[in-house]
């Protein structure tokens, strides 16, 4: 069952019923200001900082779910409804909402009423749009109010949801004309306020909460909009709250448009320990020159034309045509967008991330980086560097950043052991993209203190050797507090039950290992080989390319169960994931990487481990991540087998890892199989199953619940997720196999035997190739020939084209 459906054109998924399975939402926002908007309206601003800088609130579990958010009251008559359905509940006779590229528009109609509600953030604004048209349908003038309401967070929305002693004191607000101006906060040091206003004169206003929605009232039917006048409050602690109140009478037929900024504003502060607000009065100037950007229909509509130009550029860098129209919808748009929407987020903010948890991962970012790389090149390098900033000097990393001061979060510190292998996993991935071999010049800071900084390069060196230098008994990478799988946490014991965890001590270990190390250590070590090569380090290169093929032996003497590679050993020595164990016996983590690192690929291991991934971990709707799960809590395996079976790591399907398979396939050259794991967990291919899926069908979920769940095959954890970086990885570099490459772009398709080809436009290294795939043999993998401007050539790797700007390419598979 489907609730909306594809429009590729505009490149929007237009949901046609409000009451979609869970709140789908849209992220508005491409550099400073971000919002999230669902169909219904739901959701929240922020500057920079879900934490920091919030400027709408946003309460979590709330009932009904989903009820705050940027909302638009029409009252006419007795009737009261929302163009996007919520908060009032009432039965709309028209609805959609189309999500876009960083732009939603909700339609609701009612009583031959249409409303269009616009909302996206302009490029070099720090503000929010809501451009509102009403439409007047019926064949009779119509007299109707208009209530807008946003309900404002005291910036700091931690604080905001836990410090009422404080904050039911502090609130401020002004009003000037038709602009609310929120400035909690001014008088106290701080620079910055938000306005919310609409670019006509009101016939009312609201500020206070409880004036606004009475006493006990609530968001579905406020006091003021059942009245049908404003109170002009005027908040003064409490909750402070923007709300306009506009009368409206439009002739049969007739349209109005309101342009609704919700901005954000900082002032230049001088002496930064006596502030700049005397009185507390706020400047107010800065904000008057923000809002005459959008003061008139046609600004707004040209600022709509930039956005959109703005996705047409970013997206003509790669896009492709083939056969299958799925396929080329999620290439050319969603598995972009998505990976531009994680680049913004990492993991901070969306409907299950709550903006006030986690800041930016040093894992998550450095493989967020593999999808966007191709797109913002520049913005890339800086985050690497920012991302290294946060290592400390013996290699190992905080696990997390804030964004607003891009310094490490030592609540979360570090062990995380794979950490710093992802730093050169990402940089590689740049440098590929790139060619630009200067980032590793760059003076970085260690634990964000310049007077520590090294080159990148040195960096790249203590990655290296930080995972060298830890290794455990068997000779593979130590595990530390865990791997990619934060909830395997193989060296933490707790002694009484419900007493929280501890680390053993130095003397007593940690000695858990993970063969997942094992194999990104051999992969990314490659890359750090090629990178010392092209750097003329050649000890270095010859000492990291002899450790790689130690580590490689080892896998293949300690860390082969016979069908497949094991997992880990706990700080027991205990095997993870291998036949002897009860629960747990494979897991999907090492199949993907050890293959993908190519450990044992002339032997068969790792043809024989895939083909175990397909026999026990294969489902309907995707690849679990272990078999069988852990029906019990186990004390010395952490959180993993703390969730139900078929949640999440305990044999949830893990969707971020279903392509590392599709990668793994590719390799041993299996195109059929490839292409049914990426399928399976696909938006695009699964849309027809949102009552079962439940999330937004045009972006990956964190995770589906696996065979062992009670309800199979439902996603949770929309998108913000590696599964973006990485599937589009997969399909494009591995799939349709166009991938950069240190000295040119390869061409090595894996695709379904039953595709006749495809074309692709590639921009790269300021060259565009265009490609053209032929098939005519109907193989999974391999290459007859390689034609490069009518020229055929002997080697699939195009190098950079020196004196052109286009380049066309055939390959012909054989
Ligand atoms: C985290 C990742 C982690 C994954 C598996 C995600 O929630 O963001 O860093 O690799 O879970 O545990």
């Amino acid at each position: 069952m489907k609730y909306g459906y594809f429009d590729d054109i505009q490149r929007e998924y237009v949901i046609t019923s409000p009451k979609t399975p869970q709140p789908w939402i849209n992220y508005l926002g491409c550099e400073d200001f971000f919002s999230l908007i669902s169909n219904t309206g739901g959701g929240y601003s922020f500057y920079k900082d879900a934490k920091l800088l919030r400027l709408t609130r946003y309460r979590y579990n709330n009932v009904p779910r989903d009820s705050n958010g940027h909302y638009y009251y029409i009252k006419e008559n007795d009737s009261i409804w929302n163009p996007g359905w919520m908060p009032s509940k009432t039965p709309l006779d028209f609805y959609e909402c189309h999500h876009g590229m960083g732009y939603s528009v909700i339609k609701g109609t009612k009583n031959q009423l249409a409303s269009e509600l616009t909302a996206f953030v302009p490029m070099g604004s720090a503000c929010e749009i809501n451009k509102l048209t009403l439409t007047n349908e019926s064949n009779v003038s119509k007299n109707f109010s208009i209530f807008s309401y946003v309900e404002f967070c005291l910036w700091n929305a931690m604080d905001d949801m836990t410090n009422f002693q404080r904050n039911f004191s502090t609130g401020e607000v002004e009003v000037h004309g038709c602009a609310i101006y929120h400035k909690t906060e001014y008088r106290e040091r701080r620079n910055h306020y938000a306005v919310y206003a609409v670019n006509s004169s009101i016939d009312g206003f609201d500020t206070d909460q409880d004036s606004f929605l009475g006493s006990y009232g609530e968001n579905s039917a406020p006091e003021v909009v059942v009245s049908g006048q404003s109170k002009n409050s005027i908040a003064s602690g409490w909750r402070p709250i923007g709300s306009h109140h506009l009368k409206v009478s439009l002739a049969p037929g007739e349209s109005k448009t309101y342009v609704f900024v919700l901005g954000y504003v900082e002032n230049a502060v001088e002496d930064k320990w006596v502030g700049n607000a005397e009185d507390g009065i706020i400047n107010r100037a800065p904000a008057e020159t923000l809002l005459a950007k959008f003061d008139t229909t046609e600004k707004v509509n040209q600022a709509f034309t930039d956005l959109k130009e703005y996705w047409n550029q970013l997206l003509s860098h790669f896009t492709i045509s083939s056969s299958e129209e799925k396929l080329d919808r999620m290439v050319n748009i969603w598995h972009q967008y998505q990976c531009m929407v994680t680049f913004n987020m990492s993991r901070s903010a969306s409907y299950y991330e709550s903006g006030i948890g986690r800041g930016m991962g040093f894992r998550d970012s450095c493989q967020d980086l593999l999808g966007f790389v191709h797109l913002i090149p520049d913005r890339a390098r800086e985050r690497i560097l920012d991302i290294a900033s946060t290592q400390f000097e013996d290699g190992s990393a905080y696990h997390q950043y804030q964004p607003l001061t891009k310094k490490g979060n030592s609540d979360i510190g570090s062990g995380f052991n794979d950490d710093p292998l992802w730093l050169i996993a990402g940089t590689a991935a740049y440098i590929k993209e790139t060619g630009d071999y200067s980032i590793l010049d760059e003076q970085t800071p260690y634990d964000s203190d310049p007077l520590k900084a090294t080159d990148l390069m040195e960096h790249l060196r203590r990655s290296f050797h930080y995972t060298m230098e830890h290794i455990g008994p068997h000779g593979l990478p130590l595990i530390g507090r865990a791997d990619w799988n934060d909830c395997l946490n193989l060296n933490c014991f707790s002694t009484e039950p419900g007493e929280s965890f501890q680390t053993f001590g130095p003397s007593e270990g940690p000695n858990a290992e993970s063969i997942f190390i094992a194999g990104m250590f051999v992969k990314y070590g490659k890359d750090y080989v090629e990178i010392c090569k092209h750097r003329g380090l050649v000890e270095e290169a010859k000492l990291a390319q002899k450790a790689i093929s130690d580590m490689k032996k080892t896998v293949l003497d300690t860390g082969w169960d016979g069908e497949w590679y094991l997992r880990a050993y706990d700080h027991y020595q205990n095997k993870i994931g291998s036949k002897e164990c009860v629960d747990g016996k494979i897991f999907i983590e090492p199949q993907g990487f050890c293959v993908m690192a190519e450990i044992g690929l002339e032997e068969g291991y790792c043809l024989k481990s895939l083909e175990s991934v397909e026999k026990y971990l294969d489902t309907k709707y995707g690849i679990v991540l272990l078999q069988p799960p852990y029906h019990r809590y186990h004390v010395e395996l952490g959180e993993i087998s703390s969730y139900p079976p078929g949640y999440k790591e305990n044999a949830g399907i893990f969707c971020h890892n279903n392509p590392w398979i599709s990668i793994a396939e590719t390799v041993v050259g299996r195109g059929n199989r490839a292409w049914e794991v990426y399928t399976r967990t696909c938006p695009a291919y699964i849309e027809d199953i949102s009552e079962i899926h439940r999330t937004e069908p045009y972006v990956y979920s964190q995770m589906i619940a696996g065979k062992d769940a009670p309800n199979f095959g439902e996603a949770k954890n929309s998108w913000l997720t590696g599964t973006s970086a990485w599937t589009f990885l997969n399909v494009s570099q591995y799939i349709l196999g166009i991938r950069p490459d240190y000295d040119g772009l390869i061409i090595d398709p894996c695709i379904p035997n039953t595709m006749d080809g495809f074309k692709a436009k590639r921009d790269f290294r300021g060259v565009t190739y265009h490609i053209t795939v032929e098939n005519p043999s109907h193989v999974e993998k391999g290459i007859k020939s390689v034609t490069v401007d009518g020229t055929l050539v002997e080697s699939n790797i195009i190098p950079v084209a020196k004196d052109k700007s286009e380049v066309n390419v055939t390959v012909v598979m054989g």
